[in-house]
């Protein structure tokens, strides 16, 4: 399939400088995963850039999700607490794709725990456009805040990202906020804690439908390798051949335990099997088109033939994927959709407490909430 988008890096308009540049990245590139995770963690192990889901474990999962959840509830009576915790630090979000929910919700995450943001959504003012390269760009940016959050076309932007900041002398946390199209370690967080929350903590031996473009949807691949670190998943992927899970995705997730099985054919017979159910939308912005085909829309009869307790989820933007019916059921308990956005702005406080290192006060603050009975 034809990419219609430019994924590359903008390395400047001058190969003078562009050659010195690409080559001290390839060099960075040379390291093994293992020595690019080490470069993400600080010297006590702590995971300080976040740029892949494969770095993350259930420790580091379960931590931040309490500190999400006890965030959300000391929100509700305490807001003045959470938003002295990082009060006069700064947050820049740099985002070179279209985003409505990942921004907004780090903008107000970051907002929650008194940080200030700097917003670059339209590249053309930045000053990328007289033709400085996107390192020094970021470079530059990062010399205003104490944390980074971009979202970059590339499959590449992940390590590109970890790079400039390495190679800065003057490191930040860099967050990816959504890289190409097999990175969106944020997304993952939020999915795997409204799944965590949905089935009280019991996540072993589920049943997970990824459902649409399971080729390009990065918040397919996250999320199916975060589920990964637990015991017997089980997760079909219910898309037509040429938009079904990429080979090296699926040989990461099976040699980890869980069971996988392709559908080409119908949603219809897995609706019934699953425990959650993810929808995704044709990500036609990489080529092809944005069509859904009929036999893998999820209907009103699709929700009457879920099985008892599971949840229907979708990172948005949706289209025409989901019966537009089903948004007005707004007390059914198996629509998670909009919830599922909401617990991204929690759990991104608590990824931005997280990597400057005030997530442990949030829940501290929370145990003492119920120790003296004010849990909210
Ligand atoms: C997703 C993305 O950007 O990958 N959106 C999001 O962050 N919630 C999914 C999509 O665009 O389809």
């Amino acid at each position: 399939m034809k990419d219609k988008q430019t994924p590359g890096i903008y390395w400047g308009d001058y190969e003078s400088v562009s050659k010195v540049d690409k080559a001290h990245f390839e060099d960075f590139k040379r390291q093994s995963p293992r020595e690019i995770e080490e470069a993400c963690r600080d010297q006590d192990g702590r995971l300080q850039h976040i740029i892949n889901a494969e770095h993350f474990d259930l420790d580091f999962l379960t931590t931040l999700c309490d500190t999400a959840k006890a965030a959300r509830r000391i929100d509700d009576g305490n807001r003045e607490f959470l938003g002295k915790l990082l009060r006069g630090r700064g947050s820049i979000n740099f985002f070179k794709q279209p985003s409505s929910r990942t921004w907004s919700s780090f903008t107000r995450a970051a907002g929650i725990l008194g940080m200030q943001t700097v917003d670059i959504k339209d590249v053309s003012t930045s000053s990328e456009v007289k033709g400085e390269s996107e390192k020094d760009s970021l470079r530059t940016l990062s010399s205003y805040g104490d944390a980074l959050v971009c979202r970059h076309p590339s499959d590449e932007y992940d390590l590109f990202g970890l790079w400039v900041q390495k190679s800065s002398g003057r490191e930040i946390p860099f967050i990816n906020a959504g890289s190409g199209t097999k990175r969106h370690p944020t997304q993952g967080i939020l999915d795997y804690y409204t799944i965590k929350e949905s089935f009280n903590g019991n996540i072993d031996g589920r049943v997970i439908a990824f459902v649409g473009d399971c080729l390009r949807g990065r918040t397919v691949h996250s999320l199916a390798k975060i589920l990964a670190l637990h015991k017997n998943i089980t997760a079909y992927f219910v898309a037509p051949e040429n938009l079904q899970i990429d080979l090296e995705t699926e040989r990461y997730i099976e040699d980890r335990g869980v069971m996988v099985h392709k559908e080409t054919e119908s949603l219809r017979r897995v609706v019934p099997l699953a425990d959650a159910i993810y929808m995704t939308r044709v990500q036609s912005e990489h080529g092809g088109s944005g069509d859904y085909n009929e036999i893998f829309k999820f209907t009103m009869n699709s929700l009457d033939s879920m099985c008892d307790g599971a949840i229907l989820m979708h990172p948005g933007p949706k289209r025409d994927e989901i019966d537009p019916e089903i948004d007005y059921l707004n007390s059914d308990q198996r629509v998670m959709y909009w919830r599922q956005q909401r617990n991204g702005m929690w759990t991104r406080v608590a990824l931005l407490a997280h990597v400057l290192g005030v997530d442990d006060k949030i829940r501290e603050t929370y145990k003492e909430y119920t120790k003296i009975g004010v849990d909210r």
